[in-house]
């Protein structure tokens, strides 16, 4: 018996990075997980390494930017597994450039990638968790178990960061809405937290290269380690085992809060 046995879960952005080992991490916890990512070809592969683990999983390509492609992310989950339990909001990206020089083309990206789509993935989940759980409440007095959404902000939200006003403004937000959705939801046993992560080896932390837009200065990177107490970047698979506590039932009792996973990075938390 798995902790996650019986839950169906909803990972964006799980093609590559934090989400694909947090998409590995709730197969391995028992989940059913619906791979979604923009990029079909790294979400396939998702799906194929769970598969290949013996997990349950499909994968949805979608840009939950645009709310109607969200509804189409749920109904997938409903017609393979019939019902969602957790959300991991956890797809987001980049474009970072000085606050003189960011357009707002710049920052209406950002605010996309980040903010949209964990609003309308959460928004258009919301018939089969608040619905679900209302009914059971009607029926029985209280909901069957707790469901759960996580949203992923970052460490950026808590310290500020050269560079990002458009992210560090999405990544914000997201921690005001965690604590806002979890006093809606809390009636019907929907737990919503955020994790903040720090500097994780990912694509977007890479050291940059000519012609990456992603990525950041080898000097950046080497500072970030000299701030971190624990000596070290951060792995995917770090942010992965949060996620899958607070997607658990170990963390039934709470909700509304943001875990900083940064290593214990100075000034971060
Ligand atoms: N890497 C870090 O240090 C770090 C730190 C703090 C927060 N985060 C956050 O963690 C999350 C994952 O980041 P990562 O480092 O794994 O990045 P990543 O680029 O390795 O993976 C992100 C995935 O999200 C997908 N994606 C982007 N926009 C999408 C959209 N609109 N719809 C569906 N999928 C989309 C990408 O195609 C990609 O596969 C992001 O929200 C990021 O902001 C990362």
């Amino acid at each position: 018996m798995s902790r996650l046995d019986d839950r169906v879960a909803i990972v964006t952005g799980s093609g590559r990075g934090i989400g694909r080992a947090t998409a590995l991490r709730l197969a391995r916890d028992g989940a059913a997980v619906v791979v979604n990512d923009l990029d079909p070809e790294p979400a396939a592969e998702t799906v194929a390494l769970i598969l290949a683990e013996g997990g349950r999983a499909i994968m949805v390509a979608a840009n939950t930017v645009a709310l109607d492609q969200a509804h189409v992310l749920a109904a997938a989950a409903i017609e393979a597994f019939g019902k969602i339990d957790i959300v991991v909001n956890n797809a987001g990206t980049t474009r970072d450039r000085m606050f003189h020089a960011m357009t707002d083309a710049d920052f209406d990206f950002a605010m996309d990638a980040n903010f949209r789509t964990a609003h309308h993935t959460t928004l258009a989940a919301m018939p089969y968790m608040r619905e679900v759980a209302k009914a059971e409440i009607a029926a029985t007095g209280r909901p069957a178990y707790h469901r759960k959404i996580v949203f992923t902000s970052s460490v950026v939200a808590l310290t500020g960061n050269p560079g990002q006003f458009n992210y560090a403004a999405a990544k914000g937000a997201l921690i005001a809405v965690t604590k806002t959705l979890a006093r809606e939801l809390g009636p019907f046993a929907i737990n919503v937290n955020a994790v903040a992560p720090g500097f994780i080896e990912t694509r977007l932390t890479a050291a940059k290269s000519a012609g990456n837009a992603l990525g950041i200065p080898e000097e950046t990177r080497d500072f970030v380690r000299s701030l971190v107490s624990l000596g070290r970047l951060g792995e995917p698979e770090d942010v992965a085992a949060v996620h899958a506590f607070l997607v658990s039932s170990d963390s039934d009792y709470v909700s509304g809060v943001t875990i900083p996973v940064t290593g214990g990075q100075i000034g971060g938390m």
